[in-house]
């Protein structure tokens, strides 16, 4: 029987690769450092049994349908936003993802980006290259400390433990939790409470954003939210930038209606170099760096190729988001 043939759609670990010819598929990938425009991925992956994409690829309604034929698509992330499951659950193709594999990669970013804000890290740092160190200021920039604050965690799963452990462990932070359902890990061992949403924005010191982007979570970060935050408060992104909405975190930290901000993910991405929050004091940004270790990395590329080798093999799918697609 010929192999199968599988559409990586960006430059994976080659761990992705070796598995999947090791298993005897065969590998098409794009090359390109940018992602694949969406005509060449249809026209592609028509030609192609299965797909292994991420998160910079639109498998919407119209790609499902042009592509119906695919036996089983698989996304290198744990976010699948970009991805319209319903549809393809309708058309029975199994979607795999990434799940566990970043938690403490992307906690790591949500730590270091709460610190560094409060802090004015990068603020600072440009300082320097701009030629602009001057002499020891008693009262310049002057930053906040983070003992005993309030953590407030929007979507307490997997990477907002994580978060909530180093928040507690390095500042004994209270934690307290915005969630779909009770996380009893968490209360138990960090003595997290669950509040509801106006409580977590009025009452945290930090809110540190987990949660997936849905219709629900898209701009829930505007400015009626900002404006019942301390104005104190650090606001830190690392899930997806459509949850806050960017023009009002501009206005909110003009007005001084909140201190700061922390963002690994902005809407668009990649962000613009004249967007105006690169200029601000108490703003840090990276560009969507969250899973950007090798250890992580290569557990998504693992996951994934996992995924395609498990569903070929033994019709199963082991990081499944839609099992009733399969
Ligand atoms: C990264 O943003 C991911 O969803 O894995």
């Amino acid at each position: 029987m010929a192999p199968k043939k599988i559409l990586l759609t960006r430059i994976f670990p080659s761990l992705a690769i070796r598995l999947l010819e090791d298993a005897g598929f065969e590998v098409t990938s794009w090359d390109k450092e940018h992602p694949m425009p969406y005509d060449q991925m249809i026209s592609v992956a028509k030609s192609c049994d299965a797909l292994f994409c991420t998160l910079t690829d639109k498998i919407d309604r119209n790609f499902l349908n042009a592509c119906s034929h695919l036996d089983i698509i698989t996304q290198f992330a744990v976010g699948y936003d970009n991805i319209d499951i319903e549809e393809a659950t309708k058309l029975k193709i199994p979607i795999g993802y990434a799940p566990n594999a970043m938690n403490e990669a992307t906690a790591d970013i949500a730590f270091g980006l709460m610190i560094a804000t409060a802090r004015k890290m990068f603020f600072m740092n440009q300082k320097i290259k701009n030629g602009k160190w001057g002499y020891f200021d008693p009262v310049g920039h002057l930053g906040l400390e983070l003992k005993g604050k309030t953590l407030g965690i929007l979507g307490l799963g997997r990477i907002g433990m994580v978060m909530a452990q180093r928040c507690k462990g390095a500042y004994d932070m209270e934690i307290i939790y915005h969630n779909r359902s009770a996380n009893p890990k968490a209360e138990k061992e960090m003595r997290a409470k669950r509040v509801d949403f106006d409580t977590l924005i009025s009452q945290s010191d930090v809110i540190s954003v987990h949660c997936a982007l849905t219709p629900e979570t898209q701009g829930m970060f505007n400015t009626s939210v900002f404006e019942k935050m301390k104005p104190t408060a650090l606001f830190i992104n690392t899930a997806r930038g459509a949850i806050h909405n960017e023009e009002d975190l501009i206005d909110a930290l003009n007005n001084g209606t909140i201190w700061g901000a922390g963002l690994d993910v902005t809407n668009p991405e990649p962000m613009k170099p004249d967007n105006p929050l690169l200029e601000m004091e108490n703003v840090c940004v990276l560009p969507h760096i969250g899973s950007a270790t090798i250890t992580a990395r290569n557990e998504m590329a693992r996951m994934g190729a996992t995924n395609i080798i498990s569903f070929y093999k033994h019709g199963k799918v082991p990081y499944i988001v839609n099992p009733e697609g399969l």
